[in-house]
């Protein structure tokens, strides 16, 4: 059992956790993630290791969307998780690029925000840009702001920071003369995909990080099969980071979307 030591809401349906997990948080890189099973019937899921500490403790940063990320979300201080596989996947190739812009888009900012740290600390120049949709979804702020030489804000509604989507910012940006190296964008599929086609035509190094669907995250099932430069790939062992330029989005769009109806009768089942 994996105890939990902080759970705290940072916007409405998104909580953060500290979990203790020592063999985890002492092992685990940038851009890596853990499969949990909340208890012995519970599905699995991938979810980003935002953080760790000396004490032991995992971050991780839930937006509940459906039966088991609203299920996790009613847990508290005090509660423990059954299963915490991890960390699991590829490391963010961290290297001093020179400028890099990272991109985080939603609860994405969660799973941006530990490869904007190692960015950092590896001597980049490192411009964010984090978007939601209102004031009250934007999350990471402070934390972005303190490990980045720049921050932007975009809301689609002009709550907070400058209206307008974070491809605007950063096409803004490149059009005033900022030499970009490298991009990091973390989001909704069709963030991802607007970032990609801003970038690609002018030839800037983009990677994203990939949701597909994760079961066992070894390899094995073949569930969270992507398709990039024509390849198949396992996101879960060759990601879940890509270069974004390769990744073909119709096909993870498509795939994402196979088990919604199951998905939709799972959370009616939960809301009973
Ligand atoms: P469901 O109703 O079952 O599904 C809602 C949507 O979530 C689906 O349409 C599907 O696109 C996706 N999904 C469902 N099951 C899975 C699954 N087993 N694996 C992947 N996606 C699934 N979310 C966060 O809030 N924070 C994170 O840090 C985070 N990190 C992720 C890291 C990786 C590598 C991946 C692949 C996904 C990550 N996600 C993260 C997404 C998260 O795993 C899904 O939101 C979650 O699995 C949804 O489960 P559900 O039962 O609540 O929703
Ligand atoms: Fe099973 Fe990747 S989650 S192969």
């Amino acid at each position: 059992m994996f105890p939990i030591v902080e759970a705290r809401f940072l916007a409405p349906d998104v909580k953060l956790f500290r979990i203790q997990a020592p063999r985890i948080a002492r092992k685990r890189r940038a851009g890596q993630f853990v499969i949990i099973r909340i208890d012995q019937h519970g599905e699995r899921i991938p979810l980003t290791i935002a953080d760790s500490d000396r004490d032991g403790n995992i971050t991780i940063i839930v937006q509940g969307v459906g039966k088991t990320t609203r299920w996790l979300n009613t847990l508290e201080s005090g509660d423990s998780i059954r299963d915490v596989v991890g960390p699991l996947g590829e490391p963010s190739e961290v290297e001093s690029f020179g400028t890099v812009v990272v991109i985080g888009g939603g609860v994405g900012t969660a799973i941006a925000y530990p490869t904007a740290v190692a960015m950092k600390q590896a001597g980049n120049r490192v411009i964010s840009i984090i978007g939601a949709r209102d004031r009250e979804r934007l999350i990471l702020q402070d934390a972005m702001q303190q490990t980045s030489d720049e921050l932007h804000v975009m809301t689609d509604d002009g709550s907070a920071g400058t209206q307008g989507f974070v491809t605007d910012a950063l096409d803004q940006m490149i059009q005033s003369g900022v030499v970009v190296d490298r991009v990091l964008a973390i989001g909704p599929v069709p963030m991802m995909r607007a970032v990609s086609a801003v970038t690609k035509p002018r030839q800037i190094p983009t990677i994203v990080s990939l949701n597909p669907i994760m079961v066992d995250g070894t390899g094995m099932c073949g569930g969270c099969r992507v398709l990039v430069g024509g390849r198949a790939r396992f996101a879960c062992v060759d990601g879940p980071e890509f270069d974004a330029h390769e990744v073909d989005f119709d096909v993870l769009m498509k795939r994402n979307n196979l088990y919604r109806d199951q998905e939709a009768e799972a959370l009616r089942e939960f809301n009973k």
